[in-house]
């Protein structure tokens, strides 16, 4: 293997920077050659590819965003574009490509490694719902991001004594709702993947009331959809409808802050770029070892490889003794 190339794609993550050095890096101690591909499968159709060496990604690890920056691409799903992609790679000279992004990049990642080139996934979005690893890239920096947004309105929550019902991302997934809930001391987390009902949220933000809690704060992750009384699904903030609810039902005064993309930047985390570091040097030897088809993640601590196919046919879990024990500390 002398060259490898280097793509992100989909939503970014803090610690895809990371990645990308680690991964240019062990390329060049191995004495392979490095080529980055700019903006996603996009790029890859268009020829957008460029040298890496190791002192093009010096000074990056401790950036957000990726310096390849990163796109979407529709015509990158049709054969006609992962032909062109694919004859793009082979003229630059890549013989291995990693590919670092979420779910949809993966599939993409699977069809390049169906036509022919050895292909390894890296696991980065904020949303962690990667089955196969434990954590994705971006996740921690995002958590963290929420944590510090929730210390802020704690403060001006006390002063007044509302309810405030924070929005997080998370797309389908609910896990930086519930990381950052527990951390954070939320007195109630929402996630797509428990049910609840909104008339035992107002019970219990009238009961912490009763036990002397000057503010509660309710944690609502993006997915969480849908109309709370007829289960169909509506296009309005989850966060906006749950403060209306508990509004009309308590008679308390509530505000909403839904986060948005903030969680997509910033410096990523100590935790996020050891696993970036960690991940891009496995790929890399991966594709020096001759095999492709796989995502490379962290389970248990240990650096562990499964076949791209598997990755689709699995669910990411969600650890609820989590949200148990939120719910169990909040309520005292
Ligand atoms: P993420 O990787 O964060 O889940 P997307 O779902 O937007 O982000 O996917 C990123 C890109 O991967 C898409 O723009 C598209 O080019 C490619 N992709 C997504 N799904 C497929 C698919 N089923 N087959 C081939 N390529 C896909
Ligand atoms: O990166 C994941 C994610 O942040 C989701 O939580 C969110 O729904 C989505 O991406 C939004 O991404 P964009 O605004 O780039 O389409």
């Amino acid at each position: 293997m002398k060259t490898i190339a280097v793509v992100t794609s989909g939503g970014d993550a803090p610690g895809m920077n990371a990645a990308i050095r680690a991964i240019v890096r062990t390329a060049g101690y191995y004495q392979a050659n490095a080529l980055g591909v700019m903006r996603g499968y996009h790029g890859l159709i268009h020829d957008e590819i460029i040298e890496l060496n190791p002192r093009s990604v010096a000074d990056i690890i401790h950036r957000g965003g990726t310096i390849l920056k990163s796109a979407r691409s529709e015509e990158f799903k049709t054969p006609e574009g992962q032909a062109r992609a694919l004859d793009n790679l082979r003229r630059a000279g890549a013989e291995g490509l990693v590919v670092i992004g979420g779910d949809g990049s993966f599939r993409g990642a699977l069809c390049l490694q169906e036509a022919g080139i050895n292909v390894v996934g890296i696991p980065a979005t904020i949303d962690n719902d990667i089955p196969c690893t434990d954590f994705s890239i971006g996740f921690d920096t995002a958590v963290n991001t929420v944590i510090e947004v929730i210390n802020k309105i704690r403060d001006t929550a006390t002063s007044h004594e509302r309810i405030y019902v924070v929005e997080v991302m998370g797309r389908n997934s609910g896990h930086i709702a519930l990381y950052a809930g527990l951390a954070g001391g939320a007195e109630t987390i929402l996630i797509p993947e428990v049910e609840f009902s909104l008339d035992e949220v107002c019970e219990r933000l009238i009961s912490g009331y009763k036990l002397g809690k000057a503010h509660s704060i309710v944690l609502v992750a993006e997915g969480v959809g849908g109309d709370f009384k007829t289960g169909r699904s509506i296009n309005e903030s989850s966060a906006f409808r749950v403060a209306n609810y508990v509004r009309e039902k308590t008679g308390f005064e509530t505000r909403v802050t839904v986060l948005g993309h903030i969680q997509r930047g910033g410096n990523p985390s100590a935790n996020d770029r050891i696993l970036a570091s960690r991940l891009g040097a496995r790929a890399v030897e991966m594709l020096m070892e001759g095999r492709g088809g796989y995502m490379v993640g962290v389970i248990n601590n240990k650096i562990e490889a499964t076949p791209l196919e598997e990755i689709f046919q699995r669910e990411k879990t969600l650890d609820l003794e989590f949200y148990r024990l939120a719910h169990i500390l909040a309520s005292q």
